[in-house]
């Protein structure tokens, strides 16, 4: 019987994952059938339910549910309790186990595909949101040298910070937070966009001189020029690029938890720039 697996969001049209998913089940010939389910915003524990009843083994977990799927699942990897939300569900005889794979996806962009460490760099994080809270723990465990966090409501800021420090597994990391016009002077080698100015077109007022020479401006945004990879591309930043392979990574790793193959990402990356 062909395995069912879907993404709940609301929306979700917009949704690439099905032909993520669909493609890398061709590739490595699984018998599986990914499709999208429309909760509604007061319905996502019910919807699960009712998949879980259907038989479906697992799901992705989109916005606005990933921190109500966090307070759902009865088993939770460590990185989504470092993340705070899940992005990822198996169902299985126990109940719902979360998972969280939007950090590794970052990374893996970013070393793998990208071919630019983190380590030893001096990495700027833009945003306190959800979207950032997901990917701090990934960008640290690569070593970087600092990581400076920046966020329009600087106590978001500094609570992740603080967060971190009362951790204390990343001391060999100098981690910090700062306003937007309190930047420090010096430039950063890896700037990542993790608000949701993507959406809105919203400008952000930064510095124009956080980019360093040979700099990454990655927006974790996909499908669109945003105004801060204009910013990057005008101010000097070297490689800018928007999270398309973000996703497929997420997607990639996602499909790895459920199938334990791990599907081959730049062909998809590629079809979906077509
Ligand atoms: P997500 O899950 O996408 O991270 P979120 O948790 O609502 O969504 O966080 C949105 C992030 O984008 C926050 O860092 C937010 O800044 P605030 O904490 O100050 O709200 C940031 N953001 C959204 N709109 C913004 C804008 N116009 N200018 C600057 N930052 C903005």
């Amino acid at each position: 019987m062909t395995d069912r697996y879907a993404v709940i969001g609301n929306p979700v049209e917009h949704s690439k994952s099905p032909d993520i998913h669909t493609a890398f089940a061709l590739q490595t010939g699984q018998d599986m059938d990914y499709s999208k389910i429309f909760a509604p915003l007061d319905g996502f524990s019910r919807t699960v339910e009712i998949m879980r009843d259907n038989g479906f083994k697992g799901a992705n977990v989109t916005v606005p549910f990933k921190l109500e799927a966090f307070h759902l699942v009865n088993q939770l990897t460590e990185r989504a309790h470092d993340a705070g939300a899940v992005n990822t569900l198996v169902f299985n005889s126990d109940g719902v186990y979360g998972d969280n794979t939007d950090g590794v996806g970052l990374v893996r962009d970013i070393q793998q595909n990208l071919a630019i460490s983190f380590q030893s760099k001096k990495v700027l994080l833009i945003g306190a949101g959800g979207a950032a809270e997901g990917v701090l723990h990934p960008i640290l465990e690569q070593h970087p040298h600092l990581l400076v966090i920046t966020n329009r409501t600087l106590d978001k800021a500094l609570t992740m910070v603080k967060k971190v420090e009362e951790q204390g597994d990343f001391r060999f990391v100098s981690v910090n937070a700062y306003a937007f016009h309190d930047l420090p002077g010096n430039a950063f080698d890896i700037i990542i966009n993790a608000t949701s100015t993507g959406l809105t077109d919203a400008n952000l007022p930064l510095p124009p001189d956080i980019f360093a020479s040979g700099s990454l401006a990655y927006d974790m945004m996909y499908g669109r020029q945003t105004p801060f990879m204009t910013f990057a591309r005008q101010h000097g930043a070297r490689h800018v690029s928007d999270g398309l392979g973000m996703l497929v990574e997420q997607a990639a790793e996602a499909f790895f938890i459920w199938r334990r193959i791990h599907p081959e990402t730049a062909p998809v990356i590629a079809q979906l720039r077509l």
